[in-house]
């Protein structure tokens, strides 16, 4: 990686581009490569010509060329494990929610998915070796289901203040998917702050997307936007190093005549876009029952956990 991270450097850009650039959050040499060049033309005004060789010029000076495996290694030693509190079920996700990935959990109403965002905004805030990212958790927000107080119990549980825990944590009410896909598009700007996010909670990601585009003939439409929603998601997860939390609805899926036939919706846009899967549901005398669907490099393997008034515990 290059040290100097002056974006004036690279050419094609002046000081009022430059100016332009840093203002909409492309202020380093990685925020202007992963860009687009229709990005870059909206918020610089400048051709698209400029705007491919600026992105072109952020890519040399980055040198994203391919890495030896011994490098790739190397980074994955770099990705954070944040807990979810049960051993068992950090276990089926190779320690727990992984930074630099989208992990999707779906299932039916009490199933778990918002208990385990609870818990997780306040085990983010804890040091590494207890399993935290030493950072804040940022929720947005589409059913209203936040609970402070629960916040502020399960950080007296973690031997966290309350007061401290309920300050390192963000939420944010959001109205529609538009709103929604909004409101994620300025978490890059809180991080430009200087606020340690290293967790995005998405609860629940598909809710607005289903009502928005309820209509026939409106799938195509919703997908296009999601899969946009979800490459922002990406993008922000693999340039802060930060880990994405997203709960799913699901639906019954109409041809299946033996076993379970619950499906997460959002289609195959949003199965290719979560790095791990999981399907939550019910089991026996209160427990929940997690099974790892779909993972890079993992057995599909289930984990028993229970939801307490001290959070995600193992059985
Ligand atoms: N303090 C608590 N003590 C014990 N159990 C709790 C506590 N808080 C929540 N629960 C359990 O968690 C369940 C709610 O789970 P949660 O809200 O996480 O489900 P969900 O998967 O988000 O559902 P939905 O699809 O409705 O959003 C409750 O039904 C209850 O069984
Ligand atoms: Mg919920």
């Amino acid at each position: 990686m290059v040290k100097v991270e002056s974006i004036e450097k690279l050419p094609g850009v002046g000081a009022a581009t430059a100016e332009k650039l840093i203002a909409a959050g492309f202020d380093s040499f990685i925020s202007i490569a992963v860009s687009s060049p229709g990005e870059m033309v909206n918020v610089a005004g400048v051709t698209e010509t400029t705007a491919r060789k600026i992105i072109a010029s952020a890519r040399d000076s980055l040198e994203m060329g391919f890495e030896t495996g011994e490098e790739l290694l190397k980074k994955r030693d770099e990705t954070i494990k944040i807990t979810t509190g049960s051993k068992a079920l950090d276990g089926i996700l190779g320690g727990g929610v992984e930074t630099g990935a989208i992990t999707e959990m779906y299932g039916a109403y009490g199933s778990g998915k918002t208990s385990i965002a609870h818990q997780l905004s306040v085990t983010v805030q804890l040091p590494f070796d207890q399993g935290g990212a030493e950072g804040i958790a940022v929720w947005v927000d589409s059913e209203g289901t936040i609970r402070p107080e629960y916040l502020a119990d399960l950080a007296k549980a973690k031997k966290l203040d309350p007061q401290e825990a309920l300050k390192n944590f963000r939420g944010v009410r959001s109205f529609n998917s538009d709103h929604q896909m909004l409101l994620t598009e300025n978490i890059g700007d809180l991080i430009k702050q200087g606020l340690p996010i290293r967790l995005i909670i998405m609860d629940s990601l598909m809710g607005h997307f289903r009502s928005d585009f309820s209509g026939r003939g409106q799938l195509a439409d919703r997908q296009q936007k999601l899969n946009r929603h979800l490459h922002t998601l990406l993008k922000l997860a693999q340039t802060h190093k930060l880990a994405v939390y997203v709960t799913n609805q699901v639906m019954s899926k109409p041809d299946t005549f033996f076993g379970d036939p619950t499906e997460a919706i959002g289609g195959h846009v949003l199965a290719h876009a979560s790095t791990y899967r999981v399907y939550l549901r019910r089991g026996k005398k209160g427990t929940r029952v997690a099974k790892l669907v779909d993972a890079p490099a993992m057995p599909d393997a289930e984990a028993l956990f229970v939801v307490t008034s001290e959070g995600i515990k193992d059985v």
